[in-house]
């Protein structure tokens, strides 16, 4: 249907940040294109994908970007914050000190974007519980202390990943 996936009444542009192998590319490409890769790489620098929203009243064109969470790509700059609605800052419920990096990722936002984008924090990864080394409780305690959103997912079985965009796209 080339007419629907042209007409959107408005274009939301959406960041995706976090440590390095938390999930965010297989967010995206959970969300994006309903797929998972157990061996993904890397990503370089930027990338990004756009998918088409209903939230009821309008249409939203969502573009998505995912950026390298490796230091060395440096992909986090003043620049890629211009213009974001949105902002999921993503940890992996497995690895403590990407729950500790979160509070990095959070000022970086803050500091670099509008005040009024809104701030999704997402620990993902939940279908490995066994692993779990970060207590909802204490990301929910977070959440509520800074005024963001949470959310646990899993781009692995899916669950909550399509809910976590259609919630932030709504509160923009
Ligand atoms: P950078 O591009 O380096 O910033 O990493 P990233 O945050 O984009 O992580 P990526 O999506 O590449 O995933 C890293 C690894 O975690 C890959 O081996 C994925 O298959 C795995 N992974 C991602 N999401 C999940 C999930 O929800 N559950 C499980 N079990 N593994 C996941």
């Amino acid at each position: 249907m080339i007419a629907y996936e042209t007409q959107w009444d408005y274009l939301f542009k959406i960041l995706l940040i976090g440590d390095s192998g938390v999930g965010k590319t297989n967010l995206l490409t959970r969300f994006c294109q309903n797929t998972f890769d157990q061996d993904s790489k890397s990503t370089i620098g930027v990338e990004f994908s756009t998918k088409i929203i209903d939230v009821g009243q309008y249409i939203i064109k969502a573009q998505l970007w995912d950026t390298a969470g490796q230091e060395r790509y440096n992909a986090v700059t003043k620049s890629y914050f211009r213009g974001a609605v949105g902002a999921f800052i993503v940890y992996d419920i497995t690895s403590f000190v990407s729950f500790q990096n979160v509070t990095k990722w959070l000022n970086l936002v803050r500091e670099f974007s509008n005040p009024n984008t809104q701030i999704f924090l997402i620990g993902n990864k939940s279908d490995l519980n066994h692993l779990r080394q970060v207590t909802q409780q204490d990301a929910k305690k977070f959440a509520s202390q800074n005024d963001i959103f949470f959310q646990e997912t899993s781009a692995l079985d899916g669950s909550n990943v399509e809910k976590s965009f259609l919630i932030l796209s709504e509160k923009i």
